[in-house]
């Protein structure tokens, strides 16, 4: 249907032109015999009488358009703006996209990369758990050594007191899994959260977030959550005998990096023990490094009686967990049994996967440079727009005049190779959590973009 010099034949042309729309690329893939496969594609004129020439070059830019029709018709949505960047390849500090571009990943996927992208040990390890089985039976009852392997390096690198992981899918469902377990362990039902958190999507984590705009239209939600400042003396108080756990992200993220006061936590830790409620800190976003330290806990010498981890605990594939003792672990065993299942929570290939991200972190040493790339950081964003840059570790937030000028200036970055975002409670921030591999030259580069983006 296309010859050689990619022109289009007229029987074809003619028999897509009722579909098209004026002034329109349409794209439509085709068997071509000698290729395979091609594209065939037109440059809309519906006056046209013959099929128009394409030359072959522009065959990719419609391979372009294409993919985005169906990312739009096909896929569903959950913005009308979406990014909408067709990426092709990742690798280390990078992402690119179909048209070859080169773009230097200043959000490691929301904090999921933190060792970059496909990692060689990783891709490894999910070679090597694809040899061997992939899903063999729900969460739980075949010893499945990825699994067990996994839980073990975590632990080791935990508290003593945290030393029983449950896998989970996604940050959310550790977030579910928690809530149970705390009615589980205390017997109570009152949940204590904080005003602009975030803790996940689905209904019972969507519950605990911190804002009405993104809560009110899920209503009813689940009963009995109250929520609080971070860092208020009126959450420390809220804590009574009714309370089953208090739930914090131990760095507020989409908040726009908001870290907690030392003394507070320490005190809410002792209140939460002396009341008999469980201290539950939502690591998604700022484990693994990406704070300075292995756990962003470490800071403030506080130790939650339930950590909750996602994003690079999976080292880029899909995985949660929730991790508190045995103890209180064993509540989900037994009235009822199966306290909390999961058909494919901890996942041989993404524990794998996980456990060869974890090992990398900590062999190649990640987090050593972490404070110092931060410092670089602080040092080159400087400019009159800025007006305050809020960091813990590699998780930073540049605060600017508006959420407008925050879009103008990632929009400016996206189309100078350097990708970032804004935070869901802070869309006047921008977000910066690379991969903890960036260098001082990339962080330079990355400086460099975002100040010229702000004239
Ligand atoms: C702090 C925090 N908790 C929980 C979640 C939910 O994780 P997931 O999207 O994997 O369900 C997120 C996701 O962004 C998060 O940032």
């Amino acid at each position: 249907m296309i010859d050689s010099d990619a022109k289009v034949t007229f029987e074809c042309y003619r028999h897509f032109k009722p579909m098209l729309r004026e002034g329109e690329l349409y794209v439509k893939s085709i068997l071509i015999p000698e290729n395979n496969w091609s594209l065939c594609c037109f440059l809309i004129n519906k006056s046209l009488t013959e099929a128009p020439t394409v030359a072959p070059h522009k065959l990719y830019l419609c391979s372009l358009m294409s993919i985005n029709r169906m990312f739009r018709q096909y896929v569903a949505q959950t913005s009308d703006a979406p990014v909408g960047l067709h990426i092709t390849a990742a690798e280390g500090n990078y992402l690119y996209d179909a048209e070859g571009k080169k773009y230097l990943d200043l959000i490691g996927g929301i904090s999921v990369c933190n060792i970059g992208h496909r990692h060689p040990k990783v891709v490894e390890a999910i070679k090597q758990q694809a040899d061997e089985y992939l899903h063999v039976m729900v969460y739980g009852e075949l010893i499945q050594s990825p699994q067990v392997q996994y839980a073990e390096l975590l632990t080791k690198h935990l508290p003593t007191e945290l030393d029983c992981v449950y896998f989970t899918n996604s940050g959310a469902e550790a977030v579910e899994g928690a809530i149970k377990l705390a009615k589980r362990v205390t017997g109570k039902t009152n949940i204590i959260a904080c005003n602009n958190s975030y803790h996940g999507s689905t209904t019972g984590a969507l519950s605990l977030i911190g804002d009405e705009y993104w809560r009110n239209a899920f209503r009813p939600l689940m009963p009995g959550v109250h929520h609080y400042d971070y860092n208020s003396e009126t959450l420390i108080a809220a804590i009574d005998e009714h309370t089953a756990c208090v739930v914090i992200e131990t760095i507020q993220a989409e908040a726009g990096i908001i870290a907690p006061n030392k003394a507070w936590l320490q005190k809410l830790r002792d209140t939460c023990t002396n009341r008999g409620a469980l201290l539950i800190f939502d690591e998604i976003q700022c484990g693994f490094g990406r704070t300075g330290k292995l756990w962003g806990f470490e800071h403030y010498d506080v130790t939650p009686d339930v950590l909750l981890l996602g994003k690079a605990l999976g080292g880029g594939m899909p995985l949660g967990a929730f991790i508190s003792d045995h103890k209180n672990m064993w509540t989900l065993t037994n009235n009822p049994v199966l306290g909390h299942i999961t058909t494919f929570g901890g996942h041989p290939v993404c524990c794998a996967a996980g456990k060869a991200g974890f090992e990398a972190l900590l062999e190649e040493q990640m987090i050593k440079e972490v404070a110092d790339k931060e410092a670089l950081f602080l040092s080159l964003l400087q400019h009159e727009k800025i007006k305050a840059v809020r960091s813990t570790g590699l998780l930073m937030a540049i605060e600017l005049e508006s959420a407008e000028a925050v879009l103008t200036s990632i929009k400016k970055c996206i189309e100078k190779g350097l990708f970032s975002d804004w935070f869901l409670f802070a869309p006047h921030c921008i977000r910066i959590a690379p991969p903890l591999t960036i260098t001082h030259e990339e962080i330079r580069t990355a400086c460099r973009i975002i100040i010229e983006s702000l004239q």
